[in-house]
């Protein structure tokens, strides 16, 4: 990384990297000691729960660990490490990653060299550390969202024979130069900042990665730049809310680092998530409109069509100011596919609210939106509220939700039919393997028949038919 650059306020000191670095070198000396490397080098898991944000977090959790000495792996049988990423932002997700968190015991009894370390949103939570540190005694620490960068110092410790670690929230600084191992070359998730301001009021994300910290741009260009020398060919910028980057620096902003990213030299593709409505500017779907790079997707989640709805939510922007971006950013870019997040049984909802929202899709017509119900999130305004709406109720609105976001997505998909589009082939797609599954601009994957050695590049395909869910094609 350039020396000069200029760092974000929020950037951590390079000693405190250094000295996590130390700390991953005397493990890794632990382990040659014992004559633990090469084939016979310790496994690490590393489990993955929740969003984009939290996978890209566990690469730097799989690159420290190779730091470290390890050796990935992708199964807990076996390992010497398993690290768990967790989420928070439904309880559903929560009961999984303890249900799975308690299946671990009897891998650490059958193995008491096992070491067991859960993080992300969920530990990120004090009682959640509170209850592992409580309940669940074969868990040797915990690390928070702020606290990757400090493993080798927990594993460390560990092996050391040192205390169990359950502290949280004492670190919210950037840790520049934490090393990623990613498992495939051609897609990259690339962070542009960490946390949120919003608080909108069902939602957890704000206590559990905390306020808003941008990268320096310097930084983010750089990362991009060895993405793309290393193959990247489809590149996510991501944060919580990623049009608010550049808030906390100077003479920076999200269109502005966009524009920059889509002009770097290389055949790559540029996306980016989540954008917040309030921040949508039409400086931002210029650059889009402008820029070959940026693939035609918005993600713009609405979470509800009804004024009074949103007001609760504290989203900040009405139905018919929502409505307007999308008008805007369809004059703009004709063809650009939109999602949403929607969230449906919301604390006093009623019939009315519910009906503005499928009024919404009917509106937007979404290519796809992911919709979820309610669920209360303690320590969050909502869960406070009156008029929490039965579970029955939400589940019938959900249903009829879904019929009528299929039958637009069915109606959207149908437009690429007889089109010629540029694919990234992905991966040898999971229902048929004699076909490639890739993704254009669109969300939903293409099928299509050809050798598994263009997995990894770009290739031209005819669109020949559309479902609700995917799309069939064939090579040009
Ligand atoms: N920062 C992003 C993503 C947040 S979490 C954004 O603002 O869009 C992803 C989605 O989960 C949210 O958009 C919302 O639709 C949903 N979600 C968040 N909290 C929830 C809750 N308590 N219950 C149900 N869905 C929730
Ligand atoms: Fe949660 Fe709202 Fe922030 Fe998204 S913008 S992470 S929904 S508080
Ligand atoms: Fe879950 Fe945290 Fe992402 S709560 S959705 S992992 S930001």
């Amino acid at each position: 990384m350039n020396e000069q650059r200029k760092a974000s306020p929020a950037e951590l000191s390079p000693e405190i990297i250094e000295a996590q670095f130390a700390h991953a070198s005397a493990v890794a000396r632990f382990f040659a000691d014992r004559g633990m490397v090469g084939e016979r080098a310790p496994r690490c898991y590393v489990q993955t729960f929740g969003c984009q944000q939290n996978e890209a977090d566990s690469e730097r959790i799989a690159g420290l660990a190779v730091l470290m000495g390890y050796k990935l792996t992708d199964r807990p049988e076996g390992a010497k490490l398993i690290l768990v990423n967790t989420c928070a932002v439904r309880e559903h997700a929560e009961k999984k990653a303890l249900s799975i968190i308690g299946q671990y015991k009897h891998l650490k009894d059958a193995d008491p060299d096992l070491l067991i370390g859960v993080g992300g949103c969920m530990v990120t939570q004090k009682h959640r550390a509170d209850q592992l540190k409580n309940s669940y005694p074969y868990v040797g620490f915990v690390f928070d969202t702020g606290s990757i960068h400090t493993l080798p110092s927990l594993v460390h410790t560990s092996l050391g024979g040192g205390k169990r670690s359950f502290n949280v929230g004492e670190s919210t600084g950037i840790a520049e130069g934490i090393p990623t191992a990613r498992a495939i070359s051609y897609k990259a998730w690339l962070s542009i900042m960490y946390g949120c301001n919003n608080f909108c009021s069902y939602c957890i994300v704000p206590y559990t990665r905390g306020r808003e910290r941008s990268r320096s741009p310097e930084a983010i260009l750089d990362e991009a730049r060895k993405l793309i020398a290393g193959g990247a060919k489809d590149i996510t910028l991501l944060g919580q809310n990623v049009n608010s980057y550049g808030k906390d620096l100077d003479g920076t902003d999200f269109p502005s680092l966009l524009r920059s990213i889509a002009r770097l030299d290389g055949d790559f593709r540029v996306r980016f998530m989540t954008s917040h409505p309030k921040d949508a500017s039409d400086a931002l779907i210029r650059v889009m409109a402008e820029e070959e790079k940026i693939v035609r997707h918005f993600h713009l989640p609405v979470q509800s069509g009804s004024d009074a709805i949103l007001n609760r939510m504290n989203r900040r922007y009405t139905a018919e100011k929502y409505i307007g971006i999308t008008e805007r950013l369809r004059e703009a870019i004709p063809d650009i596919s939109i999602t949403s997040d929607i969230i449906v049984g919301f604390p006093g909802e009623t019939e009315a609210d519910f009906v503005a929202t499928m009024e919404m899709l009917r509106r937007v017509r979404y290519d796809m939106i992911f919709s979820f119900i309610y669920s209360p999130r303690k320590g969050t305004p909502a869960a406070e509220m009156a008029d929490q709406v039965p579970h029955d109720v939400s589940t019938a609105r959900f249903e009829r939700m879904l019929a009528l976001a299929n039958e637009i997505s069915l109606e959207r998909n149908r437009r690429f039919v007889g089109r010629t589009v540029r694919v990234l082939a992905e991966e040898v797609s999971r229902t048929d393997p004699s076909k490639i599954t890739g993704r254009a601009d669109s969300p939903r994957p293409i099928h299509f028949t050809a050798d598994p050695s263009v997995i990894g590049q770009f290739v031209n395909v005819k669109i020949t038919e559309a479902d609700t869910f995917s799309l069939t094609a064939e090579m040009v």
